[in-house]
């Protein structure tokens, strides 16, 4: 089976085909998300919280980054592999942030993903135009938890609502294949999805509407202990393996079964 490529990403948006995005931070379950048919991987710096035990993601490194993108890479052949920047590691100039990006894509990384909205758009062009495809990531962005006073909904309200397609807009401006919505109201994230012109937009507690889908895989299979969010399913319920829960996982995107109305905002 091919690669896929940011080509492929492109036109199944263009074709209304769903992309099935899945967390992975090993070689063994980049095998298995390969094997179930997982579109893309995110190298996600939510490995703080499910790997490490952090209670934020603002510990992860670069070097924590590099590391997991590495044994991911060694994992798979066909998924799309996106590497998290970690906190601090992008944010004080386009200089710096490609200074980073460069070892996450020496590690094997296909694309890098940054949260922020219109301000991060200049690093953003500067990443692209530099050869580094980018991924943004706007709503709840978990890196900014201290500045948002917890994991809450973001995009609420007429004005919430109008600063988050700006900030879309400009994100596609600058860009950006990909962008990752958290914790947005459904409608939002649907009727933001349809202004953009070419920018695939990947849901994560943001509606059915998305041209995609994200989950964290350890809450995908049940295993992150604690209280789940709301646009939580866990896929091992009638499952019978975790290669069977994959699967269903990756089905239920593509078909648009997942996420349903009791997922979302
Ligand atoms: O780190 C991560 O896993 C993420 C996804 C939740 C989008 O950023
Ligand atoms: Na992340």
């Amino acid at each position: 089976t091919k690669p896929v490529t940011l080509f492929e990403l492109g036109k199944m948006r263009a074709e209304g085909r769903k992309i099935a995005v899945l967390t992975c931070y090993d070689a063994s379950f980049a095998a298995l998300e390969e094997r179930a048919g997982v579109d893309a991987i995110l190298v996600g710096d939510s490995l703080g919280n499910v790997l490490q035990g952090q209670k934020s993601t603002l510990p992860v490194t670069v070097e924590h980054m590099v590391y997991h993108t590495e044994s991911v890479v060694r994992g798979c052949n066909r998924p799309f592999v996106i590497a998290d920047m970690p906190f601090g590691s992008y944010h004080e100039s386009p200089a710096q942030a490609m200074r980073n990006a460069a070892r996450l894509m020496a590690a094997g990384a296909q694309m890098v993903k940054l949260e922020g909205g219109a301000f991060m758009a200049e690093t953003v062009r500067f990443l692209v135009e530099r050869g580094v495809p980018v991924c943004a990531h706007i709503g709840l962005t978990p890196q900014s938890v201290h500045q948002l006073g917890g994991y809450r909904v973001q995009g609420r309200g007429e004005e919430g609502a109008a600063r988050l397609k700006a900030d879309a807009l400009a994100l596609e401006q600058a860009g950006a294949a990909l962008m990752v919505m958290e914790m947005v109201p459904a409608a939002v994230a649907t009727e933001i999805t349809a202004a953009l012109a070419s920018m695939a937009t990947i849901g994560i507690g943001a509606g059915a509407g998305c041209d995609g889908q994200v989950l964290v895989l350890h809450d995908l299979l049940g295993v992150y202990p604690g209280k789940t969010a709301r646009f939580v399913k866990n896929f091992m319920d009638g499952a019978a393996s975790i290669e069977d829960a994959v699967t269903r996982y990756v089905a239920a995107v593509k078909d648009g079964s997942f996420p349903a109305p009791e997922h979302c905002y």
